[in-house]
């Protein structure tokens, strides 16, 4: 499968926001990544639909958006009316996750579920036909510029086995051109990277470095 890189605008220069939208675009952004916190689920708050929908008027690529908020099925109209092209749940803020990754979907929006670090992929084992794309935690989810967690790598390989090889298998956290071969080899396809792509001076070289 053919490895895409998601910048995640968190690491963005936020006062120059779309002038960074555009930059990662123009060196070569598959995805834009964008990452939701509401200070429940995660120790952090970022941004809401008001600023994915300014993302969304500057976007040429697919707006990826990373729920790590409590009570998702509340905000999922919000995030599709104003642009987003994947919706990104968490599994352990979801009491029922085949309903909202159906809603989601019925809307016309891939679906994706993510697990964090401690989850097991157990926890998706009957969702597996249902999601268009599993996010694998690397870090624990808040914050940016955070270490990979090893242990990480063997969790792709079993959410690979788990989803076979058609569908799309995000890592975050972490990401850095120093591991990112040891995390496609293990079977993700799409890269997200904050810190790697916009602490770089060349955002280009950044993700093609990433690219492999
Ligand atoms: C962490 C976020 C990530 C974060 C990644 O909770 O979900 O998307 O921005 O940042 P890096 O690549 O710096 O770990
Ligand atoms: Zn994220």
């Amino acid at each position: 499968m053919k490895v895409l890189i998601a910048p995640s605008i968190l690491s963005a220069d936020f006062c120059r926001l779309a002038e960074e939208v555009v930059a990662v675009q123009e060196a070569g952004a598959d995805l834009l990544h964008l990452d939701i916190m509401d200070g429940h689920f995660v120790p952090n708050i970022t941004f809401g639909p008001a600023v994915v929908g300014a993302i969304k008027s500057v976007a040429t690529v697919p707006l990826d958006v990373h729920l790590m908020i409590e009570n998702p099925e509340k905000f999922i109209d919000d995030f599709a009316s104003v642009g987003a092209d994947i919706l990104t749940v968490h599994v352990e803020a979801c009491n029922h996750l085949h309903r909202i990754i159906h809603k989601i979907k019925d809307m016309g929006i891939k679906a994706a579920v993510s697990l964090n670090p401690s989850t097991p992929v157990e926890s998706i084992q009957y969702m597996a036909d249902d999601v268009d794309m599993v996010l694998v935690m690397s870090v624990n989810p808040g914050f940016s510029g955070q270490k990979f967690i090893p242990q990480a790598l063997r969790k792709i390989a079993s959410v690979r086995e788990l989803v076979g090889s058609k569908k799309d298998i995000q890592v975050d956290g972490g990401i850095t051109r120093e591991n990112a071969s040891r995390v496609t080899g293990a079977g993700a396809n799409i890269l997200v990277a904050g810190s790697s792509v916009f602490s770089a001076s060349d955002y280009a070289e950044a993700i093609k470095a990433l690219r492999g």
